[in-house]
This record gives structure tokens, C-alpha cells and sequence, in this order.
């Protein structure tokens, strides 16, 4: 029996399977808003199988999107496209996740095709183009280039405004039927930028100690948890290293986990890097040691990402113990049907991951001679 086919329970939550989708920003919504572009993308995921589609860095304020083109959530309309997708992604067996996001000092940066802020008046118009200052912990540009702002340094009252952001946000991806949020607190973005003192250079209690570094994400998750009902699943993606001599280190991210644990959150979905001066030898499965070393030490169920997709490896790494997840990003646009058609790799012979409308691939497979079916 596949253990990365076996149904997983976070509280109330059963996924049907172990598969997930990672977050993946499109750079194709219009002041926030959801579209039919993001219901496609989104759906042929859970079409193919998986069993959790995370739905894309999702803003929880205008000025926390990394570009004008990305998802928000800062306002009840922005509501009701994305329970459209939720409804889909329900109808076809999959859980739906949203990842509440703010991009901090990394916000207000081109759509990455562009060649910069290249847009016509007339695209502006048509895109609904914005550009606006980033805030930040500090008031430090994340990189010399062209692609970013100078940030100005939150206040405490800015602070607040973002733990608040966090929660109303959420509650607005509960009206939206979401099953998981996922706080995003990786890859640089704003709770990142707080936690690495690469960034972070504040003096006040938001600033210094780990305990300093911490604490806004820990109030956004206590804020979070109080909104998001009690029988729904809550998730920080973090990255567990910044790659960085002076940086965020393995050690923090175990002491954080335990913390996240103590307030409610349910698993770590565990990524790294999201800062300049890294130095990142990506591979194959090179961030699972991440999720084992939370996994095992911080002692939260833990989602693997990263250059995943070889059928067995995912399975081994489920069936080992090295994570509890296994979760695609590039591998799933390449192969949006990657639950289904692994899950033959690795030895199930029936079909019924396959949408009824979709199953006759049976009747091919059998006159193919393929997986599982004899030549005649
Ligand atoms: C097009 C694209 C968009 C992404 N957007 C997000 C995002 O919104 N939030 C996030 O946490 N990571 C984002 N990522 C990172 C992925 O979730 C994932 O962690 C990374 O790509 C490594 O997984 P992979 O090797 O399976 O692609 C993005 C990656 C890609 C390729």
C-alpha cells in the first residue's frame, strides 16, 4: 500500500492523499480579484489528483503584493471569485488551501516577464497597474537593482495593521470555504524579513533577540488562530534557512516551530532561502532535510518542497518519515496529472483517482499493454 496514497487527517481536515500543490503566484489577477485564469490553473490540479491546491501568495493588504498583478484578499468582494475556485477544487475530491501573504520590502516589483515596468499607458490601464513605496522592519532595500523600492520601516501602529490584515483576511478565506491557510512567513517576504537578521535591524520589541524576531509572526498566528475555526488546519510556510552565514539557521526554525505548535498551528510546510547573498545548491530533494529536522525536532507534521516529482523517492520519503507531505510547484505545471499517473508508477492498477469523464485512459492503457495491463 502507498503511503503517499494513504489519506492524511490535520483536525477536522482528511486529504484524500499525501500530494500537494505549492503556492504559485500567477501575476494574472486585476486590483486582487480572482479570474478565470486562476480557476483553470488551479482546477487541473485538483483534476489531477492532488490531494491539498494551495491557491497562490494571496495579499492581505494592497501594498503586501509583490506585484499589481497578484491575489488579495483585503476586501469581502475579492470573496467570491475565489469561492468559485474553492467550489471546483471541492467538487473534484481536493482540499483547497490559501496562502495569506505580504511581500513587504519585496512588493511593488515588475511581473517577472516584463522587462521591468515596461507597460504601456494603454496596458496600465487594461492591467489595473500599480506601483507604491514597500513597508519593511526596517529601512533597508532588499537588492540594488532596478526591480526594488526603498522600503520605509513599519511604526508599531503599521504593525498592527498587519497582524490585523492577517485576520481579516482569513476570515475571509473562511466565507470563501478555503479548508487550510497557509500564513506565508518564507522566501524574504515581510513575516521573513522579521524573523532573518538579515533584515530585520529594529531596536524596539519587534527587533534583536529571536524572541524580538518572532513576534510578529507568533501574534499573526495567535491572531489568525482566534478567527479561523477550530476544526481547520493552519500552516506556516517557512524557510527553514536563509542559505546565510549571518542569517535565519536550521536551529531558529526549530525553536519557532515549537512555538507555532504552541499556538495552534497544524504542520510546516518547509522551504527555504528569499534573500540576497544565499548560496543555494539546489538538487534534487535538497530542502527535505529541512522538513525532517522540523519534523523531528519541532515536532509538527511537515510538507517537503523542492525539486520533488521522482515517483519512488516521494514515496520513500513519506514512508521514512522524512516529511508527511510531498508538495510540487514546477513538476505539477509540467505534469498537472502527476497524482494520477504516479500513483499507477507505483503500482495501483485501478483508476479511480481519474474524474469519471476522464477514465477511459483505462481502455487505452489496455489496448497500450500499459501500466499493468498484459500485451495480448
Ligand atoms: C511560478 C512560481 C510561483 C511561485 N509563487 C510562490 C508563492 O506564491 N508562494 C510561495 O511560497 N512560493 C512560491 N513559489 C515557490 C514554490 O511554491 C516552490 O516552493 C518552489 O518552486 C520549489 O518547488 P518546485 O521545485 O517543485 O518548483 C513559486 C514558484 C514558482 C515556480
Amino acid at each position: 500500500m502507498s503511503k503517499l496514497f494513504s489519506p492524511a487527517t490535520l483536525r477536522g481536515l482528511t486529504l484524500r492523499n499525501r500530494t500537494v500543490v505549492a503556492p504559485m503566484c500567477q501575476y494574472s489577477a486585476q486590483d486582487g480579484f480572482a479570474n478565470d485564469w486562476h480557476l483553470v490553473h488551479l482546477g487541473r490540479f485538483a483534476i489531477g489528483g492532488f490531494g491539498l491546491v494551495m491557491q497562490e501568495a494571496t495579499a492581505i493588504v494592497p501594498e503586501g503584493r509583490i506585484s499589481y498583478g497578484d491575489l488579495g484578499l483585503w476586501k469581502d468582494e475579492q470573496i467570491a471569485p475565489l469561492k468559485r475556485i474553492v467550489d471546483f477544487l471541492h467538487s473534484q475530491g481536493a482540499a483547497a488551501g490559501i496562502q495569506l501573504a505580504h511581500a513587504g520590502r519585496k512588493a511593488s516589483t515588475p511581473v517577472p516577464w516584463r522587462k521591468g515596468f515596461d507597460e504601456t499607458d494603454e496596458e496600465k490601464l487594461a492591467l489595473h497597474f500599480e506601483r507604491w513605496t514597500p513597508v519593511a522592519p526596517s529601512a533597508l532595500i532588499h537588492a540594488e537593482n532596478k526591480e526594488f523600492t526603498q522600503p520605509e520601516a513599519l511604526d508599531e501602529a503599521g504593525i498592527r495593521n498587519v497582524i490585523v490584515s492577517f485576520a481579516a483576511a482569513a476570515r475571509r478565506a473562511d466565507r470563501a470555504g478555503f479548508d487550510i491557510v497557509e500564513i506565508h512567513a518564507a522566501h524574504g517576504y515581510l513575516l521573513n524579513q522579521f524573523l532573518s537578521p538579515l533584515a530585520n535591524k529594529r531596536t524596539d520589541r519587534y527587533g534583536g533577540s529571536i524572541e524580538n524576531r518572532m513576534r510578529l509572526l507568533l501574534e499573526v498566528t495567535e491572531a489568525v488562530r482566534a478567527v479561523w475555526p477550530a476544526e481547520k488546519p493552519l500552516l506556516a510556510r517557512l524557510s527553514v534557512s536563509d542559505w546565510h552565514p549571518d542569517g535565519w539557521q536550521v536551529e531558529d526554525s526549530i525553536v519557532l516551530t515549537r512555538e507555532l505548535k504552541a499556538r495552534g498551528v497544524d504542520a510546516i510546510d518547509a522551504s527555504s532561502g528569499g534573500f540576497e547573498g544565499a548560496v543555494i545548491p539546489a538538487a534534487a530533494d535538497y530542502q527535505v532535510p529541512f522538513a525532517s529536522a522540523v519534523r523531528n525536532e519541532g515536532g509538527l507534521p511537515c510538507m517537503a518542497v523542492g525539486l520533488l516529482g521522482d515517483a519512488r523517492r516521494a514515496e520513500e520519503i513519506i514512508a521514512n518519515g522524512e516529511a508527511d507531505f510531498i508538495a510540487l510547484a514546477r513538476g505539477a505545471l509540467d505534469d498537472p496529472n502527476w497524482p494520477v499517473h504516479i500513483r499507477h508508477e507505483l503500482g495501483n492498477h485501478d483508476y479511480d483517482l481519474w474524474p469519471k469523464p476522464t477514465n477511459r485512459v483505462r481502455e487505452r492503457d489496455r489496448s497500450l499493454g500499459q501500466r499493468g495491463f498484459a500485451t495480448s
